[in-house]
């Protein structure tokens, strides 16, 4: 069987350890997918390429993730040939620090959702040569993590780009570039929804929520299992994933009890020291029968 598109980008909290643990939980038939954190897109790409995806509504509210998605839609060529030439320098630290960097804070503070070549190059660029493919900014909205020390990354997979062009231009799949309440206002029975937000840091030195300007706080863990229920009451299927924490359990507790839950394993950063990684539980809480 030919291999489908998958992530082209490292994203922090990516799912490509947990895929077969949501694949198995996914419902078998559902109407159109929603994933409204997307991020590096692991369950959306696994899904398309197994063909159980009719319609999807992808997004994030990252603006230079979702502008990076359109780029390799619209712009495909032109975001080849930009990839080209960064890939020569992808080595090269002081290429790093006084090119790649201040060139994408600049372009990234006045440019939005439009399929930016440039940004989107600089990204992908960025986001393989950085320490550890994290994505974070500081107060003034500029990228800011160090060179990753990569010897010769390779930073694009040209055949793998061409298939997620060729997927996202499918007209059953739509991109945008908002919060995930607004994503899934309009979702319907039946269709499933599967949310992935920036889990609830295990510690106060944890990066897990630094994703976007404003980091996803309690108070946004517990709107957002006020959308799970009401997602619920209305049909939708749900699949969702967080860290093993007091909070979730206390905000899920309904569906914990039901048993409509399953715990893993997974290796995670979870400071932003050097030693920082480590093996966290996370779940997988759903809304539905599994089997
Ligand atoms: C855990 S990551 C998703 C990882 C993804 N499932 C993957 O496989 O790569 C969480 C994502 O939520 C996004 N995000 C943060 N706050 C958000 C919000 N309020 N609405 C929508 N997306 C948000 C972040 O930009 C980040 O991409």
């Amino acid at each position: 069987m030919p291999i489908g598109p998958s992530p082209f980008i490292k994203w922090a909290g990516g799912k490509s350890q947990l895929l077969n643990v949501l694949i198995k939980c996914a419902p078998q038939t559902f109407g159109t997918y929603y994933e409204p954190f997307l991020g590096g897109g692991a369950l959306f790409f696994k899904l398309y390429s197994m063909g159980r995806i009719r319609r999807a509504i992808l997004s994030d509210a990252n603006k230079d993730l979702m502008n990076c998605y359109v780029a390799i839609r619209d712009n495909t060529e032109a975001l080849l040939t930009e990839l080209e030439l960064l890939q020569e320098h992808a080595s090269e630290k002081e290429f790093y620090y006084e090119v790649a960097r201040p060139k994408f804070n600049k372009i990234r503070l006045r440019t939005g959702l439009d399929g930016d070549v440039a940004k989107a190059a600089l990204l992908l660029y960025l986001n393989k040569t950085c320490y550890n493919g994290l994505y974070r900014v500081n107060s003034d909205g500029e990228f800011n993590v160090p060179w990753g020390r990569y010897e010769n990354p390779r930073i694009y997979d040209e055949g793998n780009i061409r298939k997620v062009s060729k997927a996202l231009s499918d007209s059953r799949i739509t991109l945008r570039c908002c919060g995930y309440d607004l994503a899934v206002a309009a979702a319907k029975e039946n269709d499933f929804v599967y949310l992935d937000p920036p889990y609830q840091p295990v510690s106060a030195t944890s990066w897990f929520t630094q994703y976007t300007p404003s980091s996803f706080t309690e108070e946004d863990q517990r709107k957002l299992a006020e959308t799970f229920k009401t997602l619920d009451k209305r049909g939708c299927k749900l699949l969702l994933s967080n860290s093993y924490n007091p909070l979730i359990d206390d905000l899920y507790k309904e569906y914990i009890d039901r048993g409509n839950i399953l715990k893993t394993l997974a290796a995670r950063q979870i400071s932003c020291k050097g030693d920082g990684r480590g093996r966290i539980y996370e779940y997988v809480i759903y809304n539905y029968p599994l089997y």
